[in-house]
């Protein structure tokens, strides 16, 4: 098992309610490494909630997620960090490329901080690796600015995979895209899951990509439920 989350409850509380808002009520996931899943739910349900807490960009008020055996509840913040840099790839709705950088450059960003200089270097020759199954070796030395959305986000992916994650949380990636170019990311994304056994979650409000997963998640009334 790559993760394990155990009872996960979150709740907010706002200034201008007198309750605090229960988002997520006990919520439990088991995902097995290589295996990919998508979760649907209205907007609101706590989805990006959900994928913040198991990225370790928020912590529970109950509950934890255990990674690769270890609760990430039992680590520090410099483990954490740590722990989100290389076992995690994250891409969002935005790109949020640096625009000032080459396509090349950004995709090698995660590699930065990486203490191993022998992985660190690694990361050229794999940069290469991804741009040319990407299809996006061609615009090595471009600027995001003058790219296409789709472009942008297998740049984002790339950037993602960087550092051979095990885990890659993709929350909305299609959000920004037009159907042909969602379908076209959804597809690199099912690719590399197989190609490199990395897990892979998916949230989307798209029933037709969330059907490309595995399995298949509903999260609503903060529970989240396997679709059958
Ligand atoms: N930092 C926060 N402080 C207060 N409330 C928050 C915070 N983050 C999220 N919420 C609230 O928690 C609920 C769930 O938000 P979340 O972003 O997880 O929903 P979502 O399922 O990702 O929605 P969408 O599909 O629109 O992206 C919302 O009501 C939101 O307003
Ligand atoms: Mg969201």
């Amino acid at each position: 098992m790559l993760l394990s989350v155990k009872d996960i409850r979150k709740t907010f509380r706002s200034e201008s309610a007198l309750e605090p808002r229960i988002v997520l009520d006990g919520v439990d996931l088991d995902l097995e490494k290589g295996e990919a899943i998508s979760i649907l739910g209205p907007s609101g349900s706590g989805k990006s909630t959900l994928m913040n807490i198991i990225g370790a960009l928020d912590k529970p008020d109950r509950g934890e997620v255990i990674f690769n055996g270890q609760s990430l509840s039992s680590k520090t913040e410099a483990e954490l960090t740590s722990f989100r840099n290389r076992e995690i790839g994250f891409v969002f709705q935005m790109h949020h490329l640096l625009p000032q950088c080459s396509v090349f450059e950004n995709v090698l960003i995660p590699a930065v901080p990486v203490k191993d200089n022998e992985f660190k270097r690694s990361r050229m020759t794999f940069a290469e690796d991804l741009l040319k199954t990407t299809g996006l070796w061609e615009h090595k030395d471009q600027k995001p600015g003058v790219l296409s959305g789709g472009e942008c986000q297998r740049v984002a992916l790339v950037r993602a995979m960087i550092n051979q994650p095990k885990l890659i949380l993709a929350d909305e990636p299609t959000g920004s895209l037009d159907e042909d170019n969602a379908l076209s990311m959804i597809t690199l994304l099912l690719d590399l899951n197989k190609q490199f056994e990395i897990s892979l979650i998916v949230v989307t409000h798209s029933q037709e990509i969330g059907r490309k997963m595995e399995k298949q998640y509903n999260l609503r009334n903060g529970k989240l439920n396997l679709k059958t």
